[in-house]
């Protein structure tokens, strides 16, 4: 096990001297490394079983950092950035040279996050310099959104984790790609399109986010997957199918009639999406580690955070 605890001091030794460590961000928990040190690097890959194809997020403190990593920033990022940063939104940049090939995965782009969380914040302006940092959890399972799930999974692998308390969003970062002609949302995510929307003026921003993108290769399309099976969409069929087993539910605000109350995960009783966001990935690991057979989950509301929720369930129910 990993010792956890708020001591920023710690988290930089050791980060400077080449360690990794687990930090809190208001998104999910994510496994930090210096990202300009190879061999850190590529300690993440290893301890997350990760496939060197898929790239890493280099995370800042601000961005009167950004022109010594990225170039040609276009006008609409500083609009961005006023409007969401720090929070939970990611943007696609050319990189400059000193960002190592290793963390971009041979992409000539880098994404960048600036982190909301306190003591990260705190850890950034200390360290001075970027903190590569995917969701810690191995590869294609669900992301962690508290000191626990990181513990639970990785705790062997890795000294410290900062701990920040519970993640407020609870779902990754939007990546939105600014290296094109016109930005692209490359994963939806925390941050509503319909917000990027209104503070850019695009009227219907450009979703890529198939598994068959190249420009994102993380996107896989099973990912963020439980051990159990998890149908996704119509709940009354998925029952049907389901007979005779013991099953779980995962619903946005309604209960479901003949399943018992034990076995039902209400995400946000007062139909608020943000709310249930930020339960969905400690529910499917509750349910995952339940005595429950299989998982039936809705499909929530296709606006604001419904969209990326509907997104993730839908990859966790795809094997
Ligand atoms: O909220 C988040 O974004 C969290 C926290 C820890 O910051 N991080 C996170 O990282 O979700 P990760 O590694 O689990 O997912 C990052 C995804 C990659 O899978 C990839 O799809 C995309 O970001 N990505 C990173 N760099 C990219 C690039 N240069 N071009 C296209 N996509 C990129
Ligand atoms: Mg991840």
């Amino acid at each position: 096990m990993a010792e956890s605890g708020k001591d920023i001091d710690r988290a930089h030794d050791l980060l400077q001297r080449g360690k990794l460590v687990a930090i809190p961000t208001e998104t999910v928990y994510g496994l930090a490394a210096n990202a300009l040190e190879v061999s850190t690097v590529a300690q993440i890959f290893e301890v997350k079983k990760r496939p060197a194809f898929d790239p890493l997020i280099v995370h800042l403190y601000d961005a009167k950092q950004l022109p010594e990593f990225c170039h040609s920033i276009p006008p609409v990022f500083q609009t961005l950035y006023k409007a969401f940063s720090p929070g939970p939104i990611t943007y696609i940049l050319p990189k400059k040279e000193v960002i190592p090939d290793l963390v971009t995965a041979g992409n000539p782009t880098v994404g960048i996050r600036f982190p909301r969380h306190p003591l990260t914040r705190q850890l950034l302006q200390k360290t001075g310099f970027p903190l590569a940092a995917p969701s810690a959890n191995p590869f294609g399972y669900i992301s962690p959104t508290s000191a626990k799930h990181v513990n639970e999974q990785l705790g062997n692998y890795i000294e410290y984790i900062l701990d920040g308390g519970p993640a407020s969003v609870g779902i990754e970062s939007t990546i939105i790609d600014l290296s094109g002609e016109k930005p692209v949302i490359l994963r939806l995510g925390g941050l509503a399109i319909e917000d990027i929307e209104k503070v850019t003026g695009i009227k219907r921003i450009e979703i890529k986010t198939s598994s068959s993108n190249p420009n994102a290769p993380g996107m896989l399309s099973s990912h963020y997957s439980p051990r159990k099976n998890l149908l996704f969409g119509d709940m009354e069929r998925n029952y049907k199918v389901s007979k005779g087993k013991r099953v779980a539910t995962i619903t946005f605000c309604r209960k479901v009639n003949c399943i018992p109350e034990n076995y039902q995960r209400i995400l946000s009783p007062g139909g608020d999406l943000k709310e249930a966001a930020a339960k969905l990935f400690k529910t499917l690991r509750e349910l995952d580690q339940s005595d429950a057979d299989i998982i039936l989950a809705e499909r929530f509301p296709e606006e604001g955070l419904g969209k990326a929720i509907n997104d993730r369930l839908l990859r966790a129910s795809t094997r």
